[in-house]
């Protein structure tokens, strides 16, 4: 399906890694123009390198820490020096340390704080400057589904990823009016990077395989296995595309039915 992103504008974070890489390559499959936004430029730049060969698309590079107050601002503003205009944002920057409650410091939960909610809110608030002025733009916010069904081993991600699914609503119903449509994406397991570390400190932790560790994770899922990062992807292009039409303030849960629940 074509979905109408040739030559638009897609600044994206966390797109050195994982969900943002995919979703950054899978925009430009679309032919649209690309911000890769992340703390490594060198990862950023092979990245770059990598997606501009193989789908011929102009793709840059900013590299900022997320937790800086004024990051995402410079970011936008290098997007808009770049191309001239922002026509997406996806927000994946993020990473959370999780644990027993009573065994996590303050310093975990306000990190995540500080990179997935705030890193999130503050790139939210300066695409929208833009986004405004044109009077039109797509957001995608990749939460994560322990937002809507925290675990208790995950909580410093589910407060961020639940707060975050409040905000995208509310700036939903904000905007809608001036042609700018934010929706987020909650991916359950999904092999990333970050998803492989987990595994090997478990497999240090444990003494387990690699394979055990992913089948004891995955039984209470109903597929039965992870999701794949591209199979993310493929749902944030689509949020990000004039193909999602009218679709805004909601959330799309791709978790393979781990979320228990009718909605
Ligand atoms: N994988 C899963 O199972 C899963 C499940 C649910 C939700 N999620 C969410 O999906 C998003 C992406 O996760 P992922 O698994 O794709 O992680 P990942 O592979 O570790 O990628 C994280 C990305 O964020 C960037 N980043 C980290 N800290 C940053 C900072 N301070 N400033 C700017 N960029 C920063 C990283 O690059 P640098 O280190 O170079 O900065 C990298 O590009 C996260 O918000 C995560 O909570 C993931």
């Amino acid at each position: 399906m074509d979905l109408h992103l040739k030559g638009k504008v897609a600044m994206v974070t966390g797109a050195s890694s994982g969900i943002g890489r995919e979703s950054a390559r899978m925009l430009a499959a679309e032919g649209a123009k690309l911000m890769l936004v992340a703390r490594s430029k060198e990862k950023l730049d092979a990245v770059a390198a990598e997606i501009a060969a193989t789908f011929k698309v102009d793709t840059a590079v900013f590299a900022a820490d997320l937790t800086e107050p004024d990051a995402a601002d410079r970011a936008v503003a290098a997007t808009c020096a770049q191309y001239g205009r922002l026509d997406v944002a996806v927000c994946s920057a993020g990473a959370s340390a999780n644990g027993i409650f009573w065994e996590i410091p303050d310093e975990v939960w306000e990190a995540s704080f500080r990179l997935k909610f705030m890193g999130t809110v503050r790139t939210m608030r300066a695409a929208l400057a833009p986004m405004r002025d044109q009077k039109s733009g797509r957001i995608v916010v990749i939460a994560g589904n322990l937002g809507r069904q925290p675990l208790p081993r995950g909580l410093p991600s589910a407060f961020a990823n639940a707060a975050l699914l409040a905000v995208v609503k509310g700036t939903a119903d904000e905007v809608a009016a001036q042609g700018i449509f934010i929706n987020a994406v909650s991916p359950g397991l999904t092999r990333t990077p970050r998803f492989e570390e987990r595994i090997a400190a478990q497999v240090k932790a444990t003494g387990k395989s690699a394979e055990q560790i992913e089948h004891d994770m995955t039984a209470p899922v109903p597929s039965g296995r992870v999701s794949e990062a591209d199979e993310i992807a493929r749902t944030v292009a689509w949020l990000a595309s004039p193909v999602a039409g009218h679709i805004t303030g909601t959330n799309v849960t791709v978790d393979g039915g781990h979320t228990k629940g009718v909605t």
